[in-house]
This record gives structure tokens, sequence and C-alpha cells, in this order.
């Protein structure tokens, strides 16, 4: 399997097969995720964040320094040349000289993909507007299978703000290489991007929207995905004060599910799930956060790495 020097814009970049290579790789990982190895040693990359982050931009962080490599960029663009009006194609020709490869986080939908048609070196997509977040879908991916052993067969629900939420975008094109069934579950104002449904039907994905919880939907779930309102992206705070506070993951609402359901979240969190959740095994949402670790250890190695492992 061959993923050196690759771009990985969309989760679609990867075909199934190059998803479980990258799962095999990231339970490979575990052995260095405590330690130092040098993998990667003398390779540096570039983290550039133009939005907030802590899981995306610290994991990637530690992942290239556990792999032995180097790491510069920003996260704060107001301190780099473009608060002084350089272009984002300015930045990617001027970083790409100084780095093996670029990881972009931008508010804009095609920013990364633009970076990506600019640069010489690989660039990673960790977050593009409302639109994308193919490492998010992968770090998913590979706690479902973690987590249950297998990701075909089973039902999934992707519950909150499915229209602004990027996460739950990548993960739904993830899940067509699967044999699942999927519940969207949101309030109607949030209900899935239309290209996406539509793409979804295209590819003959059984799925089915839903604008409150069912009983029977809950009964038979396998895996709840949970996300938070994005109330940044909404273009009318008006629009954000009708759907917040529009739906709670509550102990009660979990009676009515499998007693070995998943709980995930990409986080952050905000008030979409009571707190005492946390304390029930079912609840998945931090240790996710440490595949996160892997599955980007995994990925820079296949793509910057020089040998198979
Ligand atoms: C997500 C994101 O940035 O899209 N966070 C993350 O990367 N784990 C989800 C969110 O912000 O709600």
């Amino acid at each position: 399997m061959r993923l050196k020097g690759r771009d990985v814009i969309e989760i679609t970049d990867l075909t199934r097969d190059e998803i479980e290579y990258i799962f095999e790789l990231a339970n490979k990982m575990e052995k260095f995720a405590k330690s130092k190895c040098s993998l990667l040693k003398d390779k540096i990359l570039a983290l550039l964040f133009f939005e907030p982050s802590t899981r995306t931009k610290l994991s990637f962080e530690a992942a290239m320094l556990r792999l032995g490599g180097n790491v510069i960029g920003f996260s704060e663009p107001s301190t780099s040349s473009i608060a002084k009006g350089e272009s984002l194609a300015d930045t990617i020709r001027v970083v790409e000289n100084y780095c093996d490869g670029i990881v972009i986080r931008h508010p804009l939908e095609g920013a990364a993909k633009l970076a990506a048609e600019l640069s010489n070196v690989p660039v990673i997509n960790a977050g593009s507007g409302a639109l994308s977040h193919p490492t998010q879908a992968l770090l998913d991916l590979y706690t479902i299978y973690r987590e249950k052993g297998r990701i075909d067969g089973l039902n999934i629900a992707l519950v909150g703000d499915l229209k602004y939420g990027r996460t739950v975008h990548s993960l739904a094109y993830a899940l067509t290489y699967y044999d699942v069934n999927i519940y969207f579950v949101s309030p109607p104002e949030l209900r899935m991007r239309r290209e996406v449904i539509e793409d979804l039907t295209k590819a003959n994905v059984r799925f089915k929207e839903y604008f409150e919880f069912k009983d029977d939907v809950l009964s038979n779930l396998d895996v709840l995905y949970v996300t938070r309102i994005q109330k940044e992206r909404f273009p009318d705070p008006a629009e954000y004060q009708k759907v917040k506070n529009s739906y709670k993951i509550t102990l009660d609402l979990l009676k009515k599910c499998k007693h070995d359901v998943v709980i995930m979240h990409p986080l952050p969190r905000v008030d979409e799930m009571d707190y005492q959740i946390d304390s029930m095994p079912n609840a998945k949402y931090f240790i996710q956060t440490y595949y996160g670790l892997l599955v980007r250890m995994a990925l820079l190695y296949a793509i910057l790495g020089d040998a198979p492992l």
C-alpha cells in the first residue's frame, strides 16, 4: 500500500483498503504512543491553523513528536504575515519550502484543496469550513472498529448539527464504504446537507432521517455519535437562537439503548450531553481522542515515512 506523498483533502481520497491499512498501522503505533521512536526523524511538519483547535492540532503535533519528527507552524494567524495581508496562496508557496508536509485548518471550504493544488509537499486537511474533516472521520471509524471489533453490520446514529458539522459530513462519506444502517437525527433546521444525502442515495447506502429520537431507533443502535451545534457557523444569530438546546442526550434516553451502545463525540461538547454519562462504560469520547493520536501517527508515517513498517 503506497500512501507516500499523498494529499488527504476528503475522506474519499482514500479507498476502503487504504483506510484499513491506516488502521493496521495505527494498531502498530500503540507501542510508540507513550515513548518516542525515530520513524520520522529529521522530517518537519507544518501546522497551519486558521481556526481554533485543541485535539486536532495537539494530536498531530504529539503524533509527529512521538515519531521523532519536528513541528513548525501557527495556531493564531494574527501572529503570521496573514495579518499583513499575505494571501493563503503565498503562505503555502513559502511554507512548503520549510517542511515535508502541511496540515491545514481553515474556515473556508476550498482552502485545503487550494493548498494541495499549490503545494509540492503533501497537504492534510484538518478541517475545512463546515464541509469536511477527513482525519476525524478516520479516527471515528477507527474508534468504532476498536470498540465494536467491526464496522460492517452496525446501526449508527449521527446526532445533532448535521448541517454545519463537518465531522458528520466526512463520517457519512466514510461509512459509504461499509455495510451499515445510518440514522441521521437532528432538528429539521439542522438536517443533513442535501448534497450528502444525494451522494449517499447514489451510493445505495441505507439511511433514514429523523427529527426526534424514536424508541425503535434507540433500541437498535450500536453507535450513538453526538455533535454540538456549530454556533460559530450560523450566518444569522436568530437562526441559532431557534435551535439552541433543541436536543440533549440524557441518562433516561440511554436507558432505551442496548447495554453496549458506544457513545462517541468529536468534542468539544457544550451542553448536548449529561455529564453523568462520562462515568458509563459506554462513554468512549475520551478514548476516541487517544485513538486520534494513533491514527494521526499512522497517517503521518504512511505519507511521510520512508519504509514499510
Ligand atoms: C470538530 C471540528 O473542529 O470540526 N472538532 C474536532 O476536530 N474534534 C468538532 C467541533 O468543533 O464541534
